[in-house]
């Protein structure tokens, strides 16, 4: 059988975070996942299980303590400079306060090069998807937070990448700007068929946008549940077969917290 190495492929993956005067954090256990070009993945896990870590480290801003991860065929490390082009989404704006929005948007696009026109218009089209087109001369601190992480959405997704890391980008938003938000973001994945990783604490968000689920456990996390969501898109936030879904896999999780609060019992 031939082997085709995957896309992005996470091996034996662990990461501890040292203490002082006690034994390391234990944080992700030995995570194996291996994703396909043009996934959507999600994954969904406890608060503070390492899902952030995980995205720190395919992005190159941390390394793990054992185990590889290697993108599009290669090793990535904070030492290594991946070819392939990573957007990022963190769970906060990240903003620089002193920058216009458009300013802020338009960064990352002069950090790469681009022509003047080029990054004029790449602002303009990716502040009028968020909606923002009208607060592009407005400076972080004058936005509210749901529009400040709109701008760190628009700016993530400005430098169209080969792969977007999205760590909770809907989740301080109201409702309803983020289904709408939420439909534009499907609609972007199914156009580019670029491969995006979803961190998510909403179940519905998830099974809503995903072509693979993942849930993790609590720490040290490993994979508890790898689920393809093969519902064709674009789908209805209220499809019967979506609500059926989340309605499963919020039972496995609650059964996989019950599951590491006994082993932690027996442990003690
Ligand atoms: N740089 C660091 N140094 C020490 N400990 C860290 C560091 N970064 C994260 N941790 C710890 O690792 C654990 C996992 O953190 P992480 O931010 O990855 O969790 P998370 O799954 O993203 O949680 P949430 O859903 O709340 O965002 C936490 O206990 C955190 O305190
Ligand atoms: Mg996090």
């Amino acid at each position: 059988m031939i082997m085709t190495e995957s896309y992005l492929s996470i091996d034996h993956l662990h990461k501890e975070f040292p203490r002082r005067g006690d034994r390391p954090l234990n944080v992700l256990g030995d995570l194996d996942v291996h994703v396909e070009e043009g996934a959507l993945l999600s994954i969904l896990g406890p608060s503070g299980c390492g899902k952030s870590t995980l995205l720190n480290i395919i992005n190159g801003l941390d390394d793990a303590t054992t185990g590889e991860v290697r993108l599009a065929g290669r090793k990535v490390s904070t030492r290594t400079r991946s070819d392939v082009k990573i957007g990022v989404v963190f769970q906060q704006p990240r903003l620089l306060a002193w920058r216009t929005v458009r300013n802020n948007v338009a960064l990352p696009l002069q950090e790469m090069g681009l022509p003047k026109d080029e990054i004029d218009d790449r602002v303009r089209r990716y502040l009028a998807l968020v909606g923002l087109a009208e607060f592009a001369d407005y400076y972080p601190l004058q936005l509210s937070g749901g529009m400040q992480q709109r701008v760190s959405l628009a700016r993530g997704l400005a430098i169209e990448p080969d792969l977007l890391l999205a760590d909770e980008p809907f989740s301080a938003l109201d409702e309803f700007s983020a289904r709408r938000l939420r439909q534009e973001f499907v609609r972007i994945w199914a156009e580019t068929g670029k491969t995006i990783l979803f961190v998510t604490h909403n179940i519905r968000e998830a099974v809503f946008l995903s072509s693979r689920l993942l849930v993790i456990t609590d720490r040290p996390a490993r994979t508890y549940l790898d689920l393809p969501v093969t519902v064709p898109h674009p789908r209805k936030p209220e499809d019967d077969l979506l609500f059926e879904l989340e309605k499963s896999v919020t039972e496995d999780f609650m059964r996989m917290e019950e599951q590491v609060r006994l082993e932690k019992e027996m442990t003690r």
